[in-house]
């Protein structure tokens, strides 16, 4: 019943007002059809009325002389318009009734119906409607004759209700081409007058496309012509007010995400020299020749591990930033079966408890790209296989074509990710296990790599995981 309402009834601005226009004037017409009808059916049983009352009863008194049988024309027919009707009643009951027509006999038969009906006329002098069964609607008047009879005269209905129906059939015809018309006119009038709105929304829509989440944001022009005094120009000016806060708002967002890039580009750059020295005077000392305490030696070593792996820290910080700022990536054909095959190569000398499986296609797969950043990717996902993973797990790396391009995918049999960590795994410093990743080295940033990696290549990277099975999915364009 909801979706039949919803469907008859128009749903769009320039429907609605066409709907209206077209109803309202369709009322209009109604209203003046009806009282032009009523007005001239008034006028004209008037005017009968006023012709009836002229001719004062005058044929109906000359039906008296009816029964005289020397006489030519029993009824004086003079003076009194074809079809006029005459009865003469003497005490309430019909003597002659006549019609005034061309034919010699002028005579009505009356059945008891209209006799009645004729005795019911009101003596008072005013038109009354009545109907009679051989001559149809008749209006009449009835006066009291000379001699103690009522004398009815009457004037046909026939030519008032023609006169009307044919008004009527002309009204319907004026007035349905008049609708049609507005109609046509109206919905071109409305679309003309709507078009601004239309810009205003192509430009909201195309807002809406651009892809505000980050970066430097072209903002549309602003809608020109904006009257303030219109409606439409109203909501034009509004929509050029917020969308330029908006295009502010965004510079600004960028600046600052500008400012943090460069901060951390700047940061990684500057701790990569402090720290290959801490490295190198870590080596120095631990290849010292003298006596040294364990504890000291200990000490030593745990200074280079850390440092090592803050150079790693340092290092995927650096690439991030430079991969954020949009630093050209190589674009050379890089053959991706051969960084496949290196990567498990070192996947199963780190990994050896792991089992290693491999899916490659016979032809060698390759694509346009930077070598070194792809294998870092292949590398990182690899190692998430055998770090996040118990001995014994089985890790299935499969490569293949789709269309021009490749698909790389991992696949592992372990624990799976949890599932509120999935929306945001490859989001920056994000991990299942805060407090054991510490210890065990683990950053958060490998997954980001990856996906700023693909995504500097223009390709896609996802994820579907549950317990025993979790799959990293990687497109590349070719
Ligand atoms: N194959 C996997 N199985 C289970 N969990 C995974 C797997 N891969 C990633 N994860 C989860 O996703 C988190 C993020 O992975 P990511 O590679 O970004 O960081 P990380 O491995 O913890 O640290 P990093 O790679 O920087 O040393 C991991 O900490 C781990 O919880
Ligand atoms: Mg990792």
């Amino acid at each position: 019943m909801r979706a039949l309402s919803r469907r008859l009834v128009p749903r769009t601005l320039r429907c609605q007002l066409t709907a209206g226009l077209v109803t309202l004037l369709a009322l209009a017409c109604l209203a003046v059809g009806v009282t032009t009808v009523l007005a001239l059916e008034g006028f004209l049983r008037g005017r009968l009325d006023q012709q009836l009352t002229s001719s004062g009863g005058r044929f109906a008194a000359s039906l008296e002389h009816e029964a005289k049988p020397d006489a030519d024309n029993v009824f004086d027919t003079r003076g009194q318009a074809e079809s006029t009707f005459g009865a003469r009643l003497l005490n309430g009951v019909v003597t002659q009734a006549a019609v005034v027509h061309d034919a010699a006999d002028h005579r009505v038969p009356l059945t008891p119906a209209d006799r009645h009906a004729l005795a019911s006329v009101p003596v008072d002098g005013h038109g009354h409607d009545i109907h009679l069964d051989r001559l149809r609607a008749y209006r009449v008047i009835a006066v009291h004759g000379d001699d103690q009879d009522v004398l009815i005269t009457g004037l046909p209905l026939h030519p008032i209700e023609e006169t009307l129906h044919r008004l009527e059939a002309v009204e319907a015809v004026v007035f349905g081409v008049a609708l049609v018309a507005t109609g046509i006119a109206g919905a071109l009038w409305v679309r003309l007058s709507l078009r601004p709105l239309r810009r205003v929304t192509v430009q909201a829509a195309n807002v809406a496309q651009l892809p505000l989440a980050s970066g430097e944001i072209a903002m549309p022009e602003p809608l020109a012509d904006a009257d303030p005094a219109t409606e439409v120009g109203t909501v034009g000016n509004a929509l050029n007010h917020m969308l330029g806060h908006i295009e502010d708002a965004l510079k600004r967002r960028h600046a600052s995400e500008e400012r943090l890039r460069h901060f951390a580009a700047d940061a990684s750059h500057e701790l990569r020299t402090p720290l290959a020295n801490i490295r190198g005077h870590a080596e120095l000392a631990l290849r010292h020749q003298g006596s040294v305490p364990p504890a000291v030696h200990h000490a030593l070593e745990r200074i280079d591990a850390e440092s090592q792996r803050m150079t790693g820290l340092v290092d995927d910080l650096l690439l991030l930033a430079r991969l954020d700022a949009g630093r050209p990536l190589e674009r050379e054909s890089v053959d991706l079966t051969l960084l496949v095959l290196n990567a498990l190569d070192d996947a199963r000398a780190a990994g050896p408890g792991h089992r290693w499986l491999l899916d490659l296609p016979e032809e060698p797969v390759t694509v346009t790209g930077d070598a070194h950043r792809l294998q870092q990717a292949i590398g990182n996902l690899l190692a998430n296989a055998r770090t996040h993973t118990p001995p014994g797990t089985e890790v299935t790396v499969a490569l293949s074509t789709e269309g021009a391009g490749a698909v790389l995918t991992v696949t592992d049999d372990g624990p799976g990710i949890p599932p509120e960590l999935q929306p945001e795994v490859f989001g920056r410093f994000v991990r299942a296990d805060h407090a054991r990743s510490r210890s065990t080295g683990s950053t958060g940033l490998g997954l980001a790599i990856v996906h700023a990696v693909v995504t500097g290549h223009q390709g896609t990277v996802d994820v579907t995981s549950r317990p025993g099975h979790t799959v990293f999915r990687i497109t590349l364009p070719g």
